[in-house]
């Protein structure tokens, strides 16, 4: 009741301040305005897009001589990838099943990677030994960086028995 004669007297007030013509008018651009102004806003947001950023592919692997022969899990936790070396040199095996993704896991005393989900077997160069993984274990980009530091790139990736030892995914490595 109180609520009805606090809006009553707010309308008395306004029509006396204004004329009901002007605050009827007042409030029809003030309706307007505020449309604008969401309209605006609304198209404003379509010149930022959706963007999902990912964590960089590319990550430093630390010095060559931190490495002994052999695989070294230490990446495969916060980069899922093993670092691998090898009398002639270094490569680096994505540690993700090619069967359905899955992490395997490293057996030193078998030589040989197992996939915990479904029982493929890789080899040290990531050739299915056994299992149903279609395809050998992907090997990422590998090179020297300027600061002396091995740089491991999982966004190009090749496993193609006859082209994963060439080029930049083998990195050949010797001490003097
Ligand atoms: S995901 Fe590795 S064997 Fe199925």
């Amino acid at each position: 009741m109180g609520g009805d004669v606090a809006v009553s007297g707010t309308w008395e007030w306004a029509e006396e301040r204004f004329g009901r013509r002007d605050f009827l008018l007042k409030v029809g651009w003030a309706f307007f305005y505020v449309f604008l102004g969401g309209w605006l806003l609304s198209n404003l947001r379509y010149l930022f897009p959706n963007v999902l950023y990912e964590p960089s592919l590319l990550f430093k692997a630390g010095k060559p001589e931190d490495y002994a022969l052999g695989v070294s899990e230490k990446w495969k936790k916060a980069q899922r990838a093993w670092v691998i070396r090898t009398p002639e040199g270094f490569y680096c095996l994505w540690a993700r099943c090619t069967h359905l993704g899955c992490t395997p896991n490293w057996f030193e005393a078998e030589g040989r990677f197992k996939c915990p989900c479904h029982g493929s077997n890789f080899n040290l160069q990531g050739d299915v030994l056994a299992g149903p993984a279609p395809k050998p274990l992907w090997r990422c980009q590998i090179a020297l960086g300027p600061d002396g530091q091995l740089v491991i790139d999982k966004g190009r990736l090749e496993n193609r028995p006859d082209q994963r030892g060439k080029d930049v995914f083998f990195l050949p490595y010797k001490t003097a």
